[in-house]
């Protein structure tokens, strides 16, 4: 080979090893940056965590406690009433003061079968979700949707009837539609929604 055919040779190897080198530096800083990252999904477990414990311990610390003090009681009519919220309205009233802070983020308690019909799912993504956490409780119910040019993503978390309170108020709630509840039943789900993008 000739002394310029070396040369063409040499430099073709060294660009081709510069071009792999490139590559797997930028794949190896791209997994790192995906590490860095956290899912979706992980977000609204989070989230989920984070009302599911501030609604057991409400229930348990606050509820439970001033009633057994003979305090106070939880009372569905608690604005207008000398009581307490529910643990449910709790939540939802948690969720209300979210949804003021304009940050696209909300949750809410659902059922297919619901006390008042504005806690009854608001899209067909979400019956499907409340369905399918009825049948498969153990893990949540995902996935995105777009809304007025904004992707959003949805967990839904299914709730269950962890204590004979939940059973017994719900079966003899005036509005109640369904009377059949039992212990460990699902009642329906926690919805948290959070956005991915921001609007355009
Ligand atoms: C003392 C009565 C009472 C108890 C106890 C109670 N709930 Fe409810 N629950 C309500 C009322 C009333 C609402 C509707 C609140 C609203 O929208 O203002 C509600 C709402 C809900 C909803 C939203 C759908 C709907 O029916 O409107 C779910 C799901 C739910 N409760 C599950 C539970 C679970 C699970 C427990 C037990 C851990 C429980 N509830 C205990 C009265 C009760």
């Amino acid at each position: 080979m000739s002394r310029n055919g070396l040369w063409i040779v040499a430099a073709g190897v060294a660009g081709f090893v510069a071009a792999i080198t490139y590559w797997v530096i930028a794949l190896a800083l791209a997994e790192s940056h995906k590490a860095e990252m956290v899912s979706p999904e992980r977000v609204t477990s989070f989230i989920h965590a984070v009302i599911d414990a501030n609604r057991a311990n409400y229930t348990q610390n606050v509820v439970d406690k001033l009633h057994n003090q003979g305090v106070v009681e939880a009372l569905e009519h608690w604005k207008e009433e000398k009581g307490l919220p529910l643990p449910a309205q709790f939540l939802l009233e948690s969720g209300r003061l979210v949804a003021q802070k304009d940050m696209k983020l909300s949750f809410r308690l659902a059922s297919l079968t619901p006390i008042y019909v504005w806690n009854g799912p608001n899209s067909e993504f979400e019956r499907r979700g409340l369905e399918v956490v009825m049948k498969a409780p153990e893990k949540p119910f995902t996935g995105f949707y777009q809304q007025a040019g904004v992707r959003y993503f949805q967990g839904i978390y299914a709730d269950r009837a962890v204590s004979e309170s939940c059973v017994s108020c719900h079966n003899a709630h005036v509005n109640s539609p369904r009377r059949d509840y039992k212990l460990n039943d699902i009642m329906g789900g926690v919805i948290v929604t959070i956005p991915i993008s921001e609007a355009p």
